[in-house]
């Protein structure tokens, strides 16, 4: 039988060896997540930027789907952690020769890889890949399909809890293409297993994900009424590249509805966080002079990420790692018996 994300992502002991979902994690890890991330944050802050806990380990970044920041931050997390790094380069590798993802994941684990830093258009393909490489190779989700983008959550969530101190009370606004958001999703779940007060969703209907109730928030068709008083606004670009018919009128009329400006986000509370995963298009969902304003932390965002990657790959390592050992000790045993 198929593991649950939430099983597969722990060893039987408890620790973390995958981090492919939020879900299946309680409070206790996501606030050890953050907290490691935090003792990591001094790192970056140095002149020599490094650590040994990765030392002698191969990260191996497989990137199916265009990235900028993701791509960047992992590689500079796994190569602060003192790993050694490949950076596959999808375009000229045999999978364009016709190579399955199977074949090219199975090869890459007779190099002895420790870890796979994967996206993937595909929802489940980080989940997919754990169930057949578990117990040799860590896994860590970069963002699958529109299913879960775990670590920009968490890098979120860091951004948060740096600016406000805590969870309980604050009211969050997610705005924008949620349907087609893995980094919405993601959030959601952290934000509620964190415990904020209200988790808000913004769109337009053709932009909300189906029966979003259900995921213990509250929903708005209107931007200047969603904003009231939130402590945080979460905007989301427009992903085209997953939509499949054109659910808005266009980009104007978007900009006119659910645009960030100025004007609207005085609705929100005092010195409300501006945040963003990024790319941000402006124009088209924030105005620059709201994206590059006082209540924006965009930029203190991409910096996070370099520590809460920093986090969940030490993390997941050492929960892979203690497993092996116990795998080997039990092989072991075996053969004496
Ligand atoms: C997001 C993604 O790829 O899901 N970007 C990111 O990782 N920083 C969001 C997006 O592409 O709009």
């Amino acid at each position: 039988m198929a593991k649950t994300p939430g099983s597969l992502q722990h060893t039987p002991e408890g620790e973390l060896r995958h981090f492919i979902s939020i879900d299946g994690l309680d409070r206790a890890m996501l606030t050890r997540i953050l907290d490691t991330a935090d003792s990591f944050i001094e790192v970056g802050e140095r002149t020599i930027k490094k650590v040994p806990l990765l030392r002698g380990r191969t990260v191996v970044n497989l990137f199916f789907e265009p990235s900028t920041r993701t791509r960047s931050t992992f590689e500079l997390a796994a190569k602060r952690l003192s790993a050694d790094v490949l950076n596959l380069d999808i375009g000229t590798s045999a999978t364009s020769k016709g190579e399955s993802l199977s074949d090219t994941l199975l090869n890459l684990r007779a190099m002895a890889s420790d870890m796979f830093v994967i996206r993937h258009a595909a929802s489940g393909a980080a989940h997919f890949i754990a169930d057949a490489v578990t117990p040799d190779v860590a896994i860590i989700n970069a963002g699958d399909g529109r299913h879960a983008h775990p670590t920009q959550a968490m890098l979120d969530m860091l951004t948060i809890r740096q600016h406000t101190g805590a969870f309980e009370g604050l009211k969050v606004a997610i705005v924008g293409d949620i349907e087609h958001s893995r980094v919405a999703r993601s959030q959601i779940r952290a934000l509620n297993t964190l415990g904020v007060e209200e988790v808000r969703l913004i769109a337009p209907d053709t932009l909300l994900p189906h029966k979003p109730e259900a995921l213990g928030v509250r929903v708005f068709s209107h931007l200047e009424e969603g904003l009231r008083g939130v402590d945080v606004v979460i905007m989301l670009r427009l992903q085209r590249e997953r939509m499949e018919t054109a659910l808005l009128p266009s980009e104007r009329e978007y900009y006119k509805l659910y645009g960030l400006t100025t004007e609207k986000l005085a609705r929100t509370a005092p010195n409300a966080l501006v945040m963003h995963p990024g790319p941000i298009n402006r124009g088209v969902e924030i105005e620059s002079a709201v994206a590059d304003g006082p209540q924006s932390v965009i930029l203190g965002q991409v910096t996070n990420g370099i520590a809460i990657r920093m986090a969940v790959m030490s993390m997941a390592m050492s929960g892979q790692l203690a497993e092996r050992q116990r795998e080997s000790a039990r092989n072991r045993e075996g053969t004496r018996s």
